[in-house]
């Protein structure tokens, strides 16, 4: 091996040493090769059955990943020993997919003959399944994510979004996570599906003096969000909620976005350049989602002999 070689490899260690150090796409092959088929046949059939659980496994993945990391957290149902996730305000009522991740979970244990693949990474994988299925673009997910032994709901609740933040809320929130303004701007897409609660967005479809909302659209959203009560009526958080698409992007450039938190991202700030973008280049946007979604989920994880492969995803091993 010539000179250029060795100073070739020696960069790959260095690289791989600085970055997630034990995390790889591979991480299954030999204790688990039909690992990733299993968990997709799985996400499909659900998806199959209720096309909005595709948003639902997204959203759960981000807020596994925001807080301590992306390490099956939130799933932990609530137990005397056990902070659960699932009682804090972001998620109460709101986060959904546990039933479906119980499921892939039991689907993926008896592809291997044993609990080899841990929660964490099977939401990673869904929430990519998910993406893919509704017409996103796809990634290889980094695998090798334990699972925590408990979880934080003060955390959750300090670290989790607020639908009411501005601009440099959303800002300083991502960036406590290492994600830039870049990764604001592409993550947010996610609200290109799915569906959210009046309660969430009332303020801002009754707000009749607000220059920052398209009047046609806010009474289009009254139609389901009554000014008092209604607080569980659903609307779509885009125009196509089904679909992984660009429309979140061009309803905020029409003034449509749902959330104070989404419109934020167009309102004269420094997102605007990339919301113009990404409203008009598909492309550009899904591979910034891609890099986005895998940089979200390495965040410091957990790996080696931390934490644990529960066999239980609602509960720590006995
Ligand atoms: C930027 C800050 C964000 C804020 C403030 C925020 C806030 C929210 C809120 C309040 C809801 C509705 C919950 C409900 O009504 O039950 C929601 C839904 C959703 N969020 Fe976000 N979110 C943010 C970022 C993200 C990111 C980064 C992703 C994924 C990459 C994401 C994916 C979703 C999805 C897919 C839904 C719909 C879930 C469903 O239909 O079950 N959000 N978000
Ligand atoms: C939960 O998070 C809070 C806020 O960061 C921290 O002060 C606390 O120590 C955490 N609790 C546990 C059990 O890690
Ligand atoms: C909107 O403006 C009108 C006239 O300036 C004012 O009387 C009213 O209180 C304002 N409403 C809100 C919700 O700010």
């Amino acid at each position: 091996m010539g000179s250029r070689g060795s100073i070739c490899v020696l960069a790959l260690v260095v690289f791989a040493l600085s970055t997630s150090a034990q995390l790889s796409p591979n991480f299954y092959d030999e204790t688990c090769p039909s690992a990733l088929a299993t968990i997709k046949a799985v996400v499909d059939a659900e998806l199959m059955r209720e096309q909005r659980m595709g948003a639902s496994l997204l959203r759960l993945h981000f807020h596994d990943c925001f807080v301590q990391t992306c390490d099956g957290s939130i799933l932990l149902d609530p137990a005397p020993n056990i902070d659960s996730e699932k009682t804090a305000i972001p998620n109460a009522f709101s986060v959904r997919g546990f039933d479906t991740i119980d499921r892939i979970k039991l689907a993926v244990d008896n592809a291997c003959g044993k609990p080899v693949v841990s929660c964490a990474d099977i939401v990673a994988v869904a929430a990519r399944d998910s993406v893919v299925a509704l017409g996103g673009p796809s990634w290889e997910v980094q695998l090798g994510r334990r699972d925590s032994l408990n979880g934080n709901s003060t955390l959750a609740n300090i670290n989790l979004p607020s639908p009411f933040f501005n601009l440099q809320q959303l800002i300083a929130n991502f960036q406590n996570q290492g994600l830039d303004v870049r990764d604001l701007v592409a993550l947010s897409g996610g609200h290109t599906i799915g569906l959210a609660h009046c309660n969430l967005f009332k303020n801002r479809i009754y707000n009749e003096n607000s220059t920052t909302i398209n009047p046609a659209f806010a009474h289009l959203r009254q139609g389901r969000c009554p000014p008092s009560g209604g607080d569980r009526e659903l609307s779509p958080l885009d125009f196509t909620p089904r679909q992984f698409d660009t429309n979140y992007y061009s309803n905020l450039v029409n003034k449509e976005g749902l959330f104070d938190s989404d419109q934020a991202l167009y309102e004269g700030g420094v997102t605007d350049g990339w919301v113009n973008l990404y409203s008009q280049n598909p492309q550009l946007f899904f591979e910034d989602f891609a890099t986005s979604m895998v940089k979200m989920g390495n965040i410091t994880p957990l790996t080696g002999d931390e934490g644990q492969i529960r066999v239980n995803c609602r509960k720590v091993n006995d």
